[in-house]
Order: C-alpha cells, then sequence, then structure tokens
C-alpha cells in the first residue's frame, strides 16, 4: 500500500514536473531568433490578467489624458474626420475595466486598439511586453500600383526580392521551401494579387485601415499597407508596410491568389508568416524570464522628482526612444521640444536596395537624417528628410542652411523636400527650415510655427501653482514652468505669471473642457542655433513638398502645413487609392509628451500624493499625449489638426516610379516645376 502510494506520488510529481515543462509556452520560443506566430501567440496568451495591473494601467491611461489636449475633441472630430474620429476614451476605459479577458494579451489588445481608434500618433499606448517582442514578416511587401490606362490593382512589390533576400537571408528558404516548386520568391516580384485571403485586396487594406492607428485620413492609413521608403539616420531604408510586417502577431499566413505578369493563369499559394525577434527584446528562455526581462518597468518608465534627483532632465525609457517615430534625438538643452509620432512599429532598418537608392550626386550638408542632391537637370535641388531627430539641433539647423545655400550656389533655383515618413522631431529646427525657405515675412517672424495651448486641467493647474508658490524649478525644468512660454502677442510671462488662469472655458462634443490662453512662439531669437538668412532661399512657387501622406507633428504641424497653406507651396502624395483623397500630413499636435514627463512634473511639484495624479506604471509601457494642440491657419479659432489638407498631386505609383526616390523626383520636377518655367 505504502509503495503503491510511493509510486503513484512519484508519478504524480514526474508529470507534473513534465507537464510544466512541456506547458511552459514561453519556453518553445525561448533562445529563439525566428518563431512562427502561433508559438508566439501561445506564450502571450498563457497569462492570465492580473486584476492589480489591469487596475494600475487603466488608471495611468484614465489620469495621463487629463493632460492631453483632445479628448474630449476626439469624441467627434468636425467634417472631413467625423467617420474615422469618434472614440470616446474615458467610456472605454470604464468598459475595459468592467471587462474581463481570457488573457492580458487578449486585454493588451484591447488597451491598444481603443487608444488606436483616435487615429492620433500621439495618443497612444505600448506595452513593450508584447508590442515589437517580435515582428512577424511576409517576405513580400506589396504595391499600390497603376497601370496606363489608369487602372489601380496591388502587386507584390517590384523590389520585394531584393529587400526580402538582404534582410532575411536566413529565413527566406522557410518561405521558399512553403511554395509549390513552380512559384519562386525570386521572380514573384510584381504578380498581380487577385485576392488575399479570397476576398478582393481592398477588404484587408481596409481592415487594417481600421486598425493601425497613427494618422486621421482614411488614405494615409490605407498606405500604410503598402511598402515606402525613408531617409533615416542610417540611410536610405525600405519601409515593408503593415501587410508583410506587424507589430504583434495577428495573422499565421495568407492565402494568396496570384496573376504573373503578362500571363493570364492565376495561382494560388499560402505563405506564412514568420516572427523574428527585436533586437531590442531582452533574451529569455521561459516564462518567468520572459516577464521578468520585458515586461516591468525599466529607468524612465517613470518620472523622477528633479529636485531629489538633483538633474535637469529625468531618463528616457528605451520603450520611448524606441517608439518614437525618429532616430534618437541628441537633446544639448532639455528644454528643446519636440513634437513626435509615437508607432507601434519601431523605425525600420532594413535597406533600401540598391538598385533604388539615389546615385546622382550628393550636396554637402547632410546630416543625422537629412541629405541633399541635385538632379541632373542642375536648377532642381532635393533635400530628403526623414525625420527632425537624429541629430543635435545645431546640426540640423547648421545643416539644413549649408545644404539649401550650397544647392543655390551650385544653380538650383527650385527645390523638392520629400518628405516621406518624416514623424517629427524638434519643433524648432522645424521652424527655422520654414524661415530659412521663404524668408522672413510675418508668416515666419516672430511665429513660424503654429500657436498652441494647453490643457487647462485641475491638476496642471495645481502644478503651476506649486512652481510658483513654492519656486521648486529654479533651473527652468518643467514644462509647466511660466518661464517657458510666452502669451499669444508673444510676450514672455514672468516667473509669477499662471498662464493656466483665468482658464479658457470650452464646451466640446458637449462636454465642458478647459485650456490655456493662446500661447506664442518659442523658437525665436534664441532657439535658431544658425542665424537664418535675410533673403528667401526659393520662392514658394519654386518648392514642391511630397512624401507618402506619412509626415506627421513636427512635419505637419510646421514645415508642410505652413509652407503649403500660408506660403501656397504645392504638396505631392505618392500613391493612394484614386477614389479617396491624399492627405499630405496628418497627426499635427503641437508639442507631444509622454506619462512619464508627466510623472516627472508631478513628482518635482510635490503632488504625487494628489488623488488626481497618475500611480507609478507596474509595467514596460508608455501613454503618449498632446501636451500642447496647435491652433489653424485658415481657421485660427480651432485646432489645426481637424482641418483638411488636401495634397496638390496625388501621384500614381507605377513599376518605374514606385520607391524609386529619383524617379519619383524627376517625375514631379516635370509636372509641378520646369514644365512652367
Ligand atoms: C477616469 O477618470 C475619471 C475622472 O477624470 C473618473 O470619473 C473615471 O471613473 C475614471 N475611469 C476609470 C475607468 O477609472
Ligand atoms: C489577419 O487576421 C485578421 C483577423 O485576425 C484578418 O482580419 C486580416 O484580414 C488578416 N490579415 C491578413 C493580411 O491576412
Ligand atoms: C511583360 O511585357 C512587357 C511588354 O510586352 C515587356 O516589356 C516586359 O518585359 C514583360 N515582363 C515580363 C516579366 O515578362
Ligand atoms: C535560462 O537562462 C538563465 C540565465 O539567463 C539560466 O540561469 C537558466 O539556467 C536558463 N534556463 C534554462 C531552462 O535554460
Ligand atoms: C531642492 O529643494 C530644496 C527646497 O526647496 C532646495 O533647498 C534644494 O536646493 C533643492 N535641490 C536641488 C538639487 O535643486
Ligand atoms: C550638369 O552639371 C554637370 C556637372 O557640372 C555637367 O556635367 C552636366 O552636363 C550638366 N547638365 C546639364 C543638363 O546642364
Ligand atoms: C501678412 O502680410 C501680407 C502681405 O504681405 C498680408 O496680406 C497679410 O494680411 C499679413 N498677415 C498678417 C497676419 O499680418
Ligand atoms: C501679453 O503680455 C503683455 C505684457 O503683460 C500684455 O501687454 C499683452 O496684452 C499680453 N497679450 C495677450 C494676448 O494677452
Ligand atoms: C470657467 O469654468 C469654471 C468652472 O469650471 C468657472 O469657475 C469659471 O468662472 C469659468 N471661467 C470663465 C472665464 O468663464
Ligand atoms: C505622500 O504622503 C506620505 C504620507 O502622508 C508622505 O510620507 C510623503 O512624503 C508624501 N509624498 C509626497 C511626494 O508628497
Ligand atoms: C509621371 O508619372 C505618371 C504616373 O503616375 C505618368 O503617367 C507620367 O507620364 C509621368 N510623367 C513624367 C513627366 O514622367
Amino acid at each position: 500500500m505504502a509503495t503503491t502510494i510511493t509510486v503513484l506520488f512519484f508519478a504524480l510529481l514526474l508529470s507534473a514536473f513534465a507537464s510544466t515543462e512541456a506547458l511552459d509556452p514561453c519556453a518553445t520560443i525561448g533562445g529563439q531568433k525566428w518563431v512562427s506566430p502561433k508559438d508566439l501567440r501561445a506564450c502571450f496568451t498563457s497569462f492570465a490578467v492580473n486584476p492589480v495591473i489591469k487596475q494600475n494601467i487603466v488608471e495611468v491611461i484614465n489620469k495621463t489624458l487629463a493632460f492631453h489636449t483632445s479628448v474630449n475633441y476626439e469624441i467627434s472630430a468636425p467634417e472631413p474626420f467625423t467617420p474615422f474620429v469618434h472614440e470616446d476614451l474615458l467610456k472605454d476605459l470604464s468598459r475595459i475595466s468592467a471587462q474581463s479577458y481570457p488573457s492580458d494579451y487578449d486585454l493588451h489588445i484591447d488597451f491598444s486598439r481603443t487608444l488606436k481608434r483616435l487615429n492620433d500618433g500621439h495618443c497612444v499606448w505600448i506595452n513593450s511586453c508584447y508590442v515589437s517582442l517580435f515582428l512577424n514578416f511576409l517576405p513580400i511587401p506589396l504595391a499600390l500600383l497603376t497601370d496606363s490606362n489608369g487602372i489601380q490593382s496591388v502587386h507584390i512589390a517590384p523590389a520585394a526580392f531584393a529587400v526580402a533576400s538582404a534582410e532575411f537571408s536566413d529565413e527566406i528558404d522557410v518561405w521558399q521551401e512553403a511554395l509549390p516548386p513552380t512559384i519562386q520568391l525570386e521572380t514573384a516580384s510584381r504578380y498581380l494579387l487577385l485576392s488575399i485571403d479570397g476576398q478582393d485586396p481592398f477588404v484587408a487594406v481596409d481592415a487594417n485601415a481600421l486598425i493601425t492607428g497613427s494618422f486621421q485620413p482614411l488614405g494615409t492609413r490605407q498606405n500604410s499597407f503598402f511598402s515606402s521608403y525613408q531617409f533615416g539616420a542610417s540611410g536610405w531604408t525600405y519601409i515593408m508596410g503593415d501587410f508583410a510586417q506587424q507589430s504583434l502577431p495577428l495573422n499565421d499566413s495568407v492565402t494568396l491568389v496570384v496573376q504573373r505578369v503578362n500571363e493570364s493563369t492565376t495561382d494560388t499559394i499560402e505563405l506564412p508568416y514568420r516572427a523574428r525577434i527585436n533586437p531590442t527584446t531582452v533574451s529569455f528562455n521561459d516564462s518567468t524570464s520572459y516577464r521578468a526581462n520585458n515586461c516591468l518597468p525599466i529607468v524612465g518608465t517613470n518620472g523622477v522628482d528633479l529636485n531629489e534627483t538633483a538633474s535637469s532632465a529625468a531618463p528616457i525609457s528605451e520603450t520611448v526612444l524606441q517608439f518614437q517615430q525618429q532616430p534618437p534625438i541628441l537633446k544639448t538643452f532639455p528644454k528643446e521640444r519636440i513634437n513626435v509620432m509615437l508607432d507601434t512599429i519601431p523605425l525600420s532598418d532594413i535597406a533600401l536596395p540598391p538598385s533604388l537608392v539615389p546615385t546622382i550626386p550628393v550636396i554637402g550638408g547632410g546630416f543625422g537624417s537629412g541629405q541633399f542632391y541635385m538632379l541632373p537637370d542642375n536648377i532642381t535641388g532635393v533635400f530628403a528628410l526623414g525625420s527632425f531627430g537624429g541629430d543635435t539641433i545645431d546640426a540640423m539647423m547648421s545643416g539644413m542652411l549649408q545644404g539649401l545655400v550650397n544647392l543655390k550656389s551650385l544653380g538650383a533655383s527650385q527645390l523638392i523636400v520629400d518628405v516621406s515618413n518624416n514623424g517629427g522631431g524638434f519643433i524648432c529646427a522645424a521652424e527655422f527650415l520654414h524661415r530659412i525657405i521663404v524668408g522672413p515675412k510675418n508668416t515666419t517672424v516672430p511665429q513660424a510655427g503654429l500657436d498652441t495651448k494647453a490643457r487647462d486641467g485641475p491638476l496642471a493647474r495645481l502644478i503651476v501653482q506649486q512652481i510658483i508658490e513654492n519656486n521648486l524649478d529654479p533651473d527652468q525644468d518643467l514644462l509647466y514652468n511660466p518661464l517657458n512660454w510666452r502669451n499669444a502677442t508673444n510676450v514672455p510671462f514672468t516667473a509669477d505669471d499662471d498662464w493656466l488662469l483665468p482658464p479658457v472655458n470650452l464646451t466640446i462634443n458637449g462636454h465642458a473642457d478647459a485650456f490655456s490662453q493662446r500661447l506664442g512662439q518659442e523658437c525665436q531669437p534664441n532657439g535658431f542655433t544658425s542665424t537664418p538668412p535675410d533673403n528667401a532661399l526659393f520662392a514658394a512657387e519654386n518648392v514642391v513638398i511630397v512624401s507618402n501622406g506619412r509626415c506627421a507633428s513636427s512635419c505637419s504641424l510646421f514645415s508642410v502645413i505652413t509652407m503649403a497653406k500660408e506660403e501656397g507651396v504645392k504638396t505631392v502624395v505618392l500613391g493612394g487609392k484614386n477614389d479617396v483623397q491624399q492627405a499630405y500630413c496628418g497627426t499635427v499636435g503641437g508639442e507631444s509628451s509622454v506619462f512619464s514627463e508627466m510623472d516627472t512634473e508631478v513628482k518635482t511639484a510635490r503632488l504625487k500624493n494628489n488623488t488626481l495624479a497618475p500611480p507609478d506604471l507596474m509595467v514596460n509601457g508608455v501613454q503618449g499625449i498632446t501636451w500642447r494642440l496647435g491652433f489653424g491657419i485658415d481657421d485660427p479659432t480651432q485646432p489645426e489638426e481637424w482641418q483638411p489638407h488636401p495634397a496638390t498631386l496625388n501621384l500614381q505609383l507605377t513599376p518605374d516610379l514606385v520607391n524609386s526616390p529619383v524617379a519619383i523626383w524627376t517625375n514631379i520636377t516635370q509636372q509641378l516645376l520646369s514644365a512652367k518655367n
């Protein structure tokens, strides 16, 4: 009897052991570079919701939103954005609070998509425990191509194999082997897609447009499905697009009906997605180490009391740096303000294939994410500007000036500025660019950007009062310090000006709201680290700004909107469905911020104990916000955020043009610049 019990006991013990091992779904993917999305999802979904952490995230997001300017506007944005922006965040957070979820991963998806429904790249929730831990790839980025009759169709991008074979050299065989021998990935580039998962490809494009977030205009979100390019800090990069790259393991495989080039027969193929570990993921080998290494708060997740740490700026978390859509900025002073998008996919470092990289002469002046070229006509200069980040503000301003002056001295009389995928960066660098291109005028001096306003909630008001009454920010490090701002006529506030009083009371979508008085410019003269020339470098009618519509934050706020609306500069959007209005920018904002910065304000102002203060975050996450919101140009009483930005020209992409910067610039020169001379 005793023996039987002992044996049974051991058997149970052993099987418990065996099954724990077999059942740890995160051990299956631990230490691997490439995994199947199904295995990744099995790991992600194996964690139940922890009610304490769920409540913590709800509270952090909810209380941080009190600093986000746009909460009430986004309940129902004005036309033409009403169909795209109608999210009541506070209501949805209550819903999430009350709802149960099969796993913590399912809860994450609900948080993430709820915020993404704003289609506002400044107000995004990212939890690094899941987001882009692995990136889920297909080797066939897509392109929307237009034929000589104007007919548009979805194709495998012409450069697909060149990109995939270089970037995924260690995995491309796995994909090739999944295909019938008659289909070679190498020759599949340009294949026409007749269907995706049994439906018209635009069903998948539009389904993605509903969850991709980041940009208000529909056309821009449709375009994010497709491949594009960017001039980044490491040179020309290729962006796979949402079909070929996902930040979460959403899809396991895709079934496509394809038609070969110049042939009428079709093939049905099924390709698996494969998930590759992100370089910033901390390696792990089981559930415990996965959570411990990737899911807990890190340095910079929460703010600090600057007085206690005796520093002038709180550390910025690696998570924020990874998801801000700019190469890391190098701040000389903490007060250099930024306006930048957050996205769930980190900036791409996938190389643009050599056949597409510009080989025309590079002109001196290049810096971080900026490069200058002269087209072969010797009169068209090009400024490729993938970001307002990626360098110091000084290097950026002196480089911009140097490059444009060089182009002019070489005979350039017209200019193309290519801001494809420019997600923003330094605000004053964007204003400087506007100022130096068009010269000193009433639209550039003293204000070359947009006037703004901040949200005037009770906690914000207390922060300002604490700073003033207790002199808590002697070095002017805090955003709420009156000394950092000027009023609408550009007169600086004094140390004891309570700039949040009296509030501007508004009723927005039926909700009482309050904002600061209108704020004027903050860049001139001290924020300009190079001296702007006395004359315009280029006549506005000889300048064209081109992008794929994914120009956000500092990119849209200042250079593009002000250049387009105030100076009449022409704008071009690359690609896009021809029956959908294409916008030359989106996600305007004014100044962006994140939870940890608000937490630093709260802690330094000694208000962490206030019931309105967000608690410290218990996960490796970030909540973004618009801290200041820009006023419009056409309607200066309303935010620019939801005013239309229609492009002058929607350049339809052909196999020769798609993702080929020089071909695109040459075409634009002929259509919009030289032709009129
Ligand atoms: C969010 O905060 C508001 C106060 O601003 C509060 O009334 C509401 O209950 C909070 N919602 C959740 C889900 O915590
Ligand atoms: C991915 O899966 C979702 C459902 O989870 C589906 O709606 C979508 O169309 C799929 N995407 C692709 C590209 O197959
Ligand atoms: C398709 O046909 C066109 C025109 O006949 C030809 O120029 C092109 O090379 C062909 N492409 C392929 C991949 O066969
Ligand atoms: C997992 O990695 C840790 C070190 O990071 C190591 O101590 C441990 O033995 C590993 N466990 C397994 C099961 O490999
Ligand atoms: C912190 O605040 C105290 C009291 O206001 C002040 O005496 C001290 O100098 C401050 N410390 C730093 C590093 O600013
Ligand atoms: C442009 O300048 C280059 C170098 O000076 C010269 O070789 C070329 O002929 C010029 N092209 C035109 C169209 O003038
Ligand atoms: C700026 O100057 C132009 C003329 O150059 C004038 O039409 C416009 O009204 C001025 N705008 C402002 C805001 O003063
Ligand atoms: C800005 O401040 C100055 C000095 O206090 C004042 O004269 C001016 O009226 C203020 N402007 C606005 C728009 O309040
Ligand atoms: C703004 O609203 C608050 C109440 O929310 C009120 O106390 C205050 O008087 C209002 N201010 C103005 C200028 O109307
Ligand atoms: C918060 O309150 C506790 C207890 O009342 C106090 O010990 C602590 O110093 C307070 N913290 C701050 C930042 O005010
Ligand atoms: C520019 O590209 C379009 C296709 O979008 C093409 O129809 C047009 O002929 C091209 N124009 C020039 C001047 O190359």
